[in-house]
């Protein structure tokens, strides 16, 4: 019936979310609120890492992208299921850090790392980094020389594929901003100066080809060109390569018309890629780690907002103005990106209506869409945006001093708070 399976309407023709009223949650905690279902989560993780058992034999790690929704509470989740990070910053390595998450377990991106934050990483033992370019590895192989040790990284690569042309042609796409490009010799140049570095250690190659991808093809794509670049290592510095990190990126269902492949014939299909092009390389398979971050968590999260104003525009449109908006889910005006929603205390209700659901904030384009199907909402009606658990809040700002909404989990009928909601007192917070 709606988006993401965790999603029902009960007796009282509610919406609810892993069984728990979405009324009364928004009674109980205000909105906006973000509410993510724990349980959803969990299952996302182990569909993943199940799946490397499967098809894999169980040599690979998925690391979740904490770029997607990164809390102290989703850093204890994530490693209690046994799984790693993906982090891209010092915030999101102190979140993990202060939340006892094994820093080994941790890869660490990002195409401009300062030195704080390599001498952090270093200092903490972050497992990998994964260094974006050339200067990156000088200042890192300078600060492992301070500390006296040996780092392990992966380099980024950018395999040429372009995923979201629906035929994962080689487009020679080296306008990136991230990662070293194979077809000018770049990464190759990188490679040999990494392997005579003493204090790091290049163990890996990374790629991360895009997001929001539903096809499968690209991945496979990208997985053997990456094989391929490792076996010209192996042939020409005679330096074997062990590790393969393949990105995330895997779609997920936003709208009915959404048809993404299950997580499970991803690592179905690219673990075959993999045998068989190591094959063709005389190549030992090597161990994959794959970053999912929007898959994991954007299904399990949804966004509860108030209905303020409703304005209607004869022959034009009707304006239903929430509690909430762009700074708080900024997906639309960045992205144009589509979501569904739903009126929570009409849930059981036809969406009968084409409306546009306006945020609160001083900007026109501060919508969360446009020819929204919805049922009939008046002020007072709560609205319910699905699959908002994936970069939400993790771009909230506080745009107007609009203070950031709370994020709830619900679990087995229970509901707790994972992030407080921000006080009056936390946006002055730093002012002199
Ligand atoms: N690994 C790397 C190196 C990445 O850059 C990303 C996302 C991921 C993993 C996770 O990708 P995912 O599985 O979530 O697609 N703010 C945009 C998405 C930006 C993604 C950036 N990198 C959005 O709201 O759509």
């Amino acid at each position: 019936m709606f988006v993401s399976d965790n999603l029902n309407v009960n007796g009282s023709g509610h919406l609810t979310i892993g069984g728990i009223d979405t009324v009364a949650l928004a009674e109980e905690y205000g909105t906006p609120l973000y509410v993510m279902d724990e349980d959803l989560i969990r299952d996302n993780l182990r569909r993943f890492h199940e799946s490397i058992e499967k098809y894999y034999g169980g040599r690979g790690e998925v690391h979740f992208a904490g770029k997607a929704f990164s809390c102290m509470e989703m850093c204890r989740i994530v490693n209690s299921e046994g799984d790693g990070l993906d982090a891209v910053s010092l915030g999101e390595l102190y979140t993990a850090l202060k939340a006892g998450f094994p820093m080994e377990k941790i890869g660490f991106h990002g195409n401009n790392k300062s030195d704080e934050e390599l001498a952090f990483a270093v200092e903490h033992g972050v497992g990998h980094i994964i260094v974006d370019n050339i200067s990156e590895l000088h200042r890192l192989e300078k600060i492992a020389a301070e500390k006296g040790v040996q780092q392990k990284i992966m380099f980024r690569i950018k395999p040429g594929i372009d995923a979201h042309t629906h035929k994962a042609v080689m487009t020679g796409q080296i306008d990136s901003k991230f990662g070293f490009a194979l077809e000018t010799g770049e990464a190759f140049e990188a490679v040999k100066e990494a392997v005579s570095c003493v204090n790091v250690k290049l163990t890996g190659l990374h790629c991360h080809i895009g997001s929001q991808i539903f096809d499968i093809f690209p991945f496979e794509e990208a997985a053997k060109v990456m094989l391929r670049f490792i076996a010209k290592i192996r042939d020409e510095l005679g330096y074997t390569v062990t590790e393969l990190n393949l990105g995330g990126g895997f779609g997920i269902k936003y709208l009915e018309s959404h048809d993404p492949a299950p997580f499970e014939e991803y690592m179905e299909r690219v673990s075959a890629a993999v045998k068989s092009e190591c094959e063709a390389l005389g190549l030992e398979q090597p161990f994959i780690y794959i970053e999912p971050g929007r898959s994991i968590v954007a299904s399990a999260g949804i966004t509860l907002y108030k209905v303020g104003a409703r304005k209607e525009i004869p022959g034009i449109r009707t304006y239903i103005s929430i509690d909430g908006g762009m700074c708080d889910n900024p997906r639309y005006i960045l992205y144009q990106s589509e979501y569904e929603a739903v009126v929570a205390n009409k849930a059981g209700e036809a969406r009968s209506e084409k409306v546009t659901i306006a945020g609160r904030c001083c900007e026109s384009g501060d919508l969360i869409g446009e020819n929204m199907p919805l049922q009939h909402a008046e002020s007072g009606d709560i609205i319910a945006v699905l699959a908002t658990g994936a970069y939400n809040y993790s771009m909230a700002s506080n745009y107007n001093r609009l203070q950031k909404p709370a994020v709830v989990m619900v679990k087995d009928g229970n509901s707790r708070i994972a992030v407080k909601r921000e006080s009056l007192e936390d946006i002055i917070k730093n002012d002199i």
